[in-house]
């Protein structure tokens, strides 16, 4: 209008081009100068390690890019949390807990939009965090509220019984919770059920873990939940639990049966405990002292016994069974060893008895051979007899010629003289004969005399074997009775009697066999005697013993 006037009047044309640049100036100054930081009225409710955004932004919007920009902590030192200065963030006057943590949208700046993003969020970065434009001169606070809440659904379980209402008490937990939740307990229909005041324990980075119990009734769907939640937030998460229809129907009835079921696995639970001390106990004092001792050890023993039957009575047990079945193997063994025994007795009595009767077989062969000898011996023994008495009456003939002889000498017949000269030499020769036959006998007959004899000792060896044989199977034979006597008495008894009958026949065939030799002896001595006084009759130069 005035500017957009040119008629002649320049002057007036640069003065107006002036006061409009000087007004566009003002103009952008007041309006920066109008624009405020707006940070957010609400904390910022930040999870552990959650990204989060702080906002922050010129209202009305400015460009910011150029301006130097600060996010501060100013409860800390060095305050600096994040600082942009001409586009770009000065990283020295950093804090040490947001390094590589923190960021602005550069492309937000434009806009005068200076939020900060901060990521990882962990319980110390909890606090006012301010955010600041120095040439502005303006200023904005921003609550950083940390909370927790658990990620897991909480645990609802069945605590115990209520004896009194014939309720059932849940217990409901949740961890890794800040600040405190609440803990809520609802029926199917969402109504809440009264509760006493939850327990909260505080865990690790702060973080509180929360129970809470209920006694719950029969209702008309038996459901029930556990909420845990940040009352002013959406922070919520439940667990919902259900029982079967006649749970209560059957708890109610026979409440002390679960109860006294409840009891006696509470107790089950507790001595198992107990058992597991005391078997540990048991093993320490195994290495230190003796089992003995253990005994006396607290009144607490019934106890033991009653929970680790496998520990103190098995090992006994197993004792006992160890030493009946070693004694029973023992006598099994015994038994085998006895059987054994018998039957190689029994076998060594069998051969015995076969020997036994061998040699009886052997002493008859023997005694037939000594008889046999013997009526040699007899008979050569006639014939040494006969031969002497033909020798005998040569020699008496020898003499009769010998004396007529001498008398035909004294007659000085020379024809008779040479006749008995005659006769008297073939007395001679046959004389001579005679006794070298008689010799010949008589050492035949000493010769069958050796043979007796030596026949006699050996029947009289095998008779001696016979005894000792017989003996030894006797002494085999008490033996074998004696240990059979209690299991096969009668058995023992017969065979042992019908040995006896066979010893005793044997024993008399023996002494059959000896009498016989007995006599046959007598016999030959008898003859000896005989023939000594013969021989002696005979000329000393013909006597053959
Ligand atoms: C939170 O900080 C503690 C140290 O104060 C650290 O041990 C933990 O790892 C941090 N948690 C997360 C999720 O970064
Ligand atoms: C600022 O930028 C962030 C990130 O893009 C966005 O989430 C936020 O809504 C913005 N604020 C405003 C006021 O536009
Ligand atoms: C919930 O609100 C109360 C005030 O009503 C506040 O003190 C508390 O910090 C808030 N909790 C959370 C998790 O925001």
């Amino acid at each position: 209008m005035m500017m957009l006037n040119t008629d002649g009047k320049p002057l007036k044309t640069h003065l107006g081009t002036l006061s409009v640049l000087v007004f566009l100036l003002l103009l952008t100054n007041y309006c920066r100068g109008q624009s405020q930081l707006i940070g957010s009225s609400q904390p910022i409710v930040a999870n552990l390690g959650d990204d989060i955004i702080l906002p922050c932004y010129l209202e009305p919007a400015v460009n910011a890019a150029g301006l130097t920009l600060e996010w501060t902590r100013p409860d800390m030192d060095p305050r600096f949390v994040h600082v942009m200065r001409s586009g770009r963030e000065m990283v020295d006057k950093k804090h040490q807990l947001f390094k590589g943590r923190t960021s602005m949208f550069t492309d937000e700046l434009k806009n005068g939009n200076i939020s900060m993003k901060l990521s990882n969020v962990n319980f110390s970065d909890r606090g006012k965090y301010r955010c600041f434009i120095p040439e502005l001169g303006r200023q904005a606070f921003v609550q950083l509220v940390f909370a927790s809440g658990s990620s897991s659904p909480p645990v609802v379980s069945l605590s115990g019984l209520d004896g009194q209402s014939g309720g059932v008490v849940l217990q409901c937990e949740s961890a890794g919770w800040y600040p405190e939740p609440e803990v809520l307990w609802l029926d199917a229909e969402g109504k809440l059920l009264s509760a006493g005041p939850p327990e909260t324990v505080r865990g690790p980075y702060e973080l509180y873990t929360v129970s809470s119990r209920v006694t719950v009734e029969k209702r008309p769907s038996n459901s029930f939940t556990c909420r845990v939640q940040h009352h002013n937030t959406t922070r919520t998460t439940q667990t919902q639990i259900h029982f079967p229809d006649d749970f209560f129907k059957l708890q109610s009835r026979s409440s002390s049966i679960i109860i006294g079921l409840a009891v006696s696995l509470a107790v089950c639970i507790l001595l198992l405990a107990v058992s597991f001390f005391f078997l540990w106990r048991e093993h320490i004092f195994k290495t230190k002292r003796k089992r003995s001792d253990e005994d006396q050890f607290l009144n607490e023993g019934e106890r033991v016994q009653l929970m680790k039957p496998d520990a103190v009575q098995m090992e006994a047990l197993k004792g006992n069974v160890g030493k009946k079945s070693k004694k029973k193997n023992q006598s099994e063994q015994q038994l085998l060893e006895e059987q054994r025994r018998r039957k190689d007795a029994e076998k060594e009595v069998q051969t015995l008895e076969e020997q036994l009767q061998n040699k009886k077989k052997e002493v008859e062969s023997k005694q037939s051979e000594l008889q046999d000898l013997h009526a040699e011996k007899q008979r050569s023994e006639k014939e040494l007899q006969s031969l002497k008495g033909d020798l005998w009456n040569k020699n008496r003939e020898l003499g009769r010629i010998q004396r007529s002889l001498n008398s035909v000498s004294r007659y000085d017949q020379t024809s008779e003289r040479e006749e008995e000269q005659k006769k008297k030499a073939e007395a001679e020769q046959e004389v001579d004969t005679l006794e070298k036959e008689l010799e010949s006998r008589q050492k035949e007959t000493d010769t069958n005399i050796t043979e007796c004899e030596v026949k006699e000792a050996e029947v009289q060896q095998l008779q001696e074997e016979v005894q000792r044989m017989e003996t030894s199977l006797q002494t085999l034979m008490e033996s074998i009775n004696t240990e059979l006597e209690r299991s096969r008495a009668a058995e023992a008894s017969s065979s042992s009697s019908s040995r006896f009958k066979q010893k005793r026949s044997s024993r008399n065939e023996s002494q059959e066999d000896q009498k016989r030799r007995e006599e046959a002896e007598t016999e030959v001595s008898i003859l000896k005697e005989k023939l000594q006084n013969e021989s002696r009759e005979i000329p000393p130069s013909s006597r053959p013993l």
